[in-house]
């Protein structure tokens, strides 16, 4: 029953308790994760960049400093309305200069054209994705030819949610997102483990192939 509960949150966080519990939880525990994929994406100033599930917009915040050509575009979605009103806060300036764009959507129907961005990262959310191969097939969909995605995860701390059931089924596992990227037509896809000071992590890149 707290398994679910919590799974719920993590997955759609609500203007509520435990939506705002959960989402200091984010901005504690993942800005580690968001840094590095930020990094390892290894952003140009005239890159258009997505972010899927964004959560509270640390990750947001990260790539927009990177993005300093006058083409530099930054995009995320997210599909929980709070989570969309606190990033959309946070990136208020950018938002209003047309630097960054926040769309409150699911990731497997993007209002985005196709082959339209460089480069992709995410932090903990394929995890929640329903039909992984759904929505890896939209993202390869609005990534350009070599396009690269970076997702980063705490390994260890997911299995072990995975295990309490607090994530439905086993998408959670790398395994079935990275068969999922290689049917949808991404190449070059490998799992590393990653260290940043104490904390060790994973890194899942891909290449969009057209
Ligand atoms: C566990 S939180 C991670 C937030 C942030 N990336 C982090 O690591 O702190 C997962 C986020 O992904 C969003 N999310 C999950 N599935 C989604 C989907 N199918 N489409 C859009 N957003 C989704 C949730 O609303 C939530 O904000």
């Amino acid at each position: 029953m707290w398994a679910e509960k919590l799974g719920k949150q993590l997955g759609n966080p609500t203007r509520s308790l435990g939506g705002w519990l959960v989402s200091k939880l984010f901005k504690v525990r993942n800005q580690i994760l968001e840094e590095n994929a930020v990094q390892m994406l290894e952003i140009q100033p005239g890159d258009t960049v997505l972010e899927l599930g964004h959560g509270p917009g640390l990750g947001l915040q990260a790539a927009a400093k990177l993005l300093t050509g006058p083409t530099g575009h930054l995009i995320g979605v997210d599909y929980s309305k709070y989570m969309h009103q606190m990033a959309a806060e946070r990136m208020k300036e950018l938002i209003a200069s047309g630097k960054v764009t926040l769309h409150l959507c699911d990731v497997a129907g993007m209002p985005l054209a196709d082959n339209t961005v460089d480069k992709v990262f995410h932090c903990n959310c394929y995890y929640f994705w329903p039909d992984l191969g759904k929505a890896t097939s939209e993202i390869h969909r609005v990534m350009k030819q070599g396009g690269r995605m970076v997702t980063t995860m705490r390994l260890s701390h997911v299995a072990t949610l995975g295990a309490k059931g607090v994530m439905p089924g086993e998408n959670w596992r790398p395994e079935a997102y990275m068969a999922a990227l290689s049917d949808s037509g991404f190449t070059d896809i490998r799992m590393d483990d990653k260290q940043h000071e104490n904390t060790t992590f994973q890194a899942v890149f891909a290449t969009a192939l057209k």
